[in-house]
C-alpha cells in the first residue's frame, strides 16, 4: 500500500500547496491513501468543516488534528458527523469525535490511523502508550489490517522516538507531527516499522513555525504582550512523507520525505 502523510497544514498558504500538489501527487505516485495533518489549516489555529471538505475533494482520505483541534468551535460539533476526521485518542474520556479512523483503498485493502498527543511539553492527556495498546489488542496487521500508521502528535523528539520503538513490528508507520520542521530521519527500524520524528509543516517557511515572523520575534522580545499571530502567507513547501507497505505483512518497505515548492530544499521519491 503506498499511503502519503501530508505534515501539518498551516494556513492560507498551507492550503494552497494542498491544492497545487495533492491532486497531481495522489497520481503520479500511485497513492492508495492520503492522511493530512489539518489542525492548523483554518488561520493557523484549528480546522473547518468547510476546508476539511476542500481537502477530502483535493485527495485527502482521512484528516488528524492535535492540540488544536478544537480551536474553531464549530468542529466540536462536526467532528462527530465526520468519521474522517481523526482527534487524539488520548484525549479524556468524553471528548467529541474519534482517535482512529479508517481508509478503504480502491484496492479493499484497509488502512487504520490512530493519533496520539504527546504529554511533554503540551497540554492534559492520558497516557497515550496504553490507548494505543488497547486498540492494537483487536487489530493485528497483516491479519485484521493491511496498514496501521501512528501520528504521535508531539513536541518531543525523544517521545516520538520511543513510540517508534515501542510499535516497531506491530504497525506499518510511526510519524511525528507538531513541531513543524522536518527531520532528517525518515527510515525503517529494526522490526520494519517507517518512521520519521517529524514530517514538517505545509506552510510557509519563510515564518515561525508557519507564523508571521516579525510577530513571533516581538514576542520573544517585547516585554508587553505580542500582537496578534497570523500565518505567514508566502509561498508553501508542501511537506510530506511516502510510505509504501508490503501487502502480507503489513509492514513498511520504503520511507521517503517529500518536499516541493517554498524555501525548502526539494524532495521527491523516485516513482515507481
Ligand atoms: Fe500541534
Amino acid at each position: 500500500m503506498r499511503i502519503l502523510f501530508v505534515g501539518d497544514v498551516v494556513g492560507r498558504a498551507g492550503r494552497a500547496a494542498i491544492e497545487l500538489y495533492l491532486p497531481k501527487l495522489r497520481e503520479e505516485l500511485a497513492l492508495d491513501a492520503v492522511v493530512v495533518n489539518g489542525e492548523n489549516a483554518a488561520g493557523g489555529y484549528g480546522l473547518t468543516a468547510k476546508i476539511a471538505n476542500q481537502f477530502f475533494e483535493l485527495g485527502a482520505d482521512l484528516i488528524t488534528l492535535g492540540n488544536h483541534a478544537w480551536d474553531q468551535r464549530e468542529l466540536i460539533g462536526h467532528i462527530a458527523t465526520e468519521p474522517r476526521i481523526v482527534r487524539p485518542l488520548n484525549m479524556a474520556p468524553g471528548a467529541p469525535g474519534q482517535g482512529i479512523g479508517e481508509v478503504r483503498t480502491a484496492a479493499g485493502g484497509r488502512l487504520v490511523v490512530i493519533q496520539v498527543l504527546g504529554r511533554l511539553f503540551m497540554g492534559l492527556a492520558d497516557d497515550p502508550v496504553r490507548a494505543i495498546e488497547a486498540e492494537l489488542e483487536r487489530l493485528e496487521l497483516g491479519k485484521d489490517v493491511q496498514a496501521i500508521l501512528i501520528d504521535v502528535h508531539a513536541e518531543a523528539t525523544s517521545e516520538k522516538l520511543a513510540h517508534g520503538h515501542l510499535f516497531d513490528g506491530r504497525v506499518s508507520a510511526v510519524v511525528g507531527t507538531h513541531t513543524h520542521v522536518p527531520t532528517a530521519d525518515a527510515r525503517l527500524l529494526a522490526g520494519g516499522t517507517a518512521f520519521m520524528t517529524d514530517v514538517g509543516m505545509t506552510g510557509d517557511y519563510d515564518s515561525v513555525i508557519g507564523m508571521d515572523k516579525h510577530a513571533s520575534i516581538d514576542r520573544w522580545r517585547s516585554p508587553l504582550p505580542g500582537r496578534k499571530m497570523e500565518p505567514a502567507q508566502g509561498e508553501a513547501t508542501f511537506c510530506a512523507v511516502l510510505i509504501e507497505t508490503d501487502e502480507r505483512s503489513g509492514l513498511a518497505v520504503r520511507i521517503e520525505p517529500v518536499r516541493l515548492g517554498g524555501a525548502m530544499p526539494a524532495a521527491m521519491p523516485a516513482i515507481r
